[in-house]
């Protein structure tokens, strides 16, 4: 890896962003102890407050098409699974796409961005923001956010915990570019909240109520509405 540490940024996705415009290795990990802008999907802010939690992006350059390109947000989702519940013993439930909840509440998301022509993908960009060592959130976010600090008591080491979470990345991605999406599908069921489960997904257009039964060989959620017909959901915020 490659590793540019900076102590403020905006965000480290608009610095990989640049990186990756000056011609990036893949495996280039941008790190920032703060961030005054952290971007979260859906253009939300993502709160970054100084030396609390882990805010990343990690550039890579892999051969897929768009159609597979979700895949990568799951692979880094199981890897952050992996990585936080081995480190703290707490369970890590998956949320569909790319929430990681403990006892229902965020303790990290994903957010992936493209640099593509109109025919293929140039780089990805996968942004990761864990809450570490929090001890408070904004109002706002104080009833559904949390961090490994309040639900373990303890401290962590953010740089110990990063290079857990690259190993867990590391192995998954080489996995997944070797023998594709099935190795990481049922690693990523086992950590998943919504599979069986009623859920409303709400799209930007319009919200489908029904079971989640899993997720299809590209990373695609597919949900079953009432009359037996399987939605395949490529973008949504998903209610549980
Ligand atoms: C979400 O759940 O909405 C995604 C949040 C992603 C936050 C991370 S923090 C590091 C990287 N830089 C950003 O500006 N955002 C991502």
């Amino acid at each position: 890896h490659h590793v540019v540490y900076h102590s403020l940024v905006t965000s480290t996705q608009v610095i990989a962003h640049q990186l990756v415009n000056e011609g990036a290795r893949e495996g280039t990990i941008v790190v920032a102890d703060e961030q005054t802008a952290g971007k979260g999907r859906l253009g939300r802010t993502w709160d970054s407050q100084h030396e609390t939690g882990i805010w990343m992006s990690l550039i890579l350059k892999p051969l897929v098409d768009f159609r597979q390109a979700p895949q990568l947000t799951l692979v880094a989702a199981v890897a952050l699974a992996r990585a936080l519940q081995n480190k703290s013993g707490q369970q890590i439930d998956i949320k569909w796409p790319n929430d990681l909840l403990v006892n229902g509440k965020k303790i990290c998301g994903i957010l992936t961005e493209l640099q593509a022509d109109p025919d293929r993908i140039k780089s990805v960009i996968i942004g990761i923001g864990v809450n570490v060592n929090h001890e408070h959130f904004p109002q706002e976010i104080t009833d559904i956010a949390t961090s490994l600090k309040k639900e373990s008591g303890k401290n962590f080491d953010r740089a110990e915990l990063i290079t857990d979470i690259l190993d867990e990345f590391s192995w998954l991605y080489e996995a997944y570019l070797t023998n594709g999406f099935s190795l990481i599908k049922p690693l990523w069921e086992a950590h998943s909240l919504s599979i069986g489960k009623k859920v409303i997904a709400r799209r930007a257009k319009d919200s489908l109520v029904g079971i989640a039964l899993g997720i299809n060989e590209n990373g695609v959620l597919l949900l079953q509405d009432e009359t037996g017909h399987v939605h395949e959901i490529y973008s949504a915020d998903i209610e549980i």
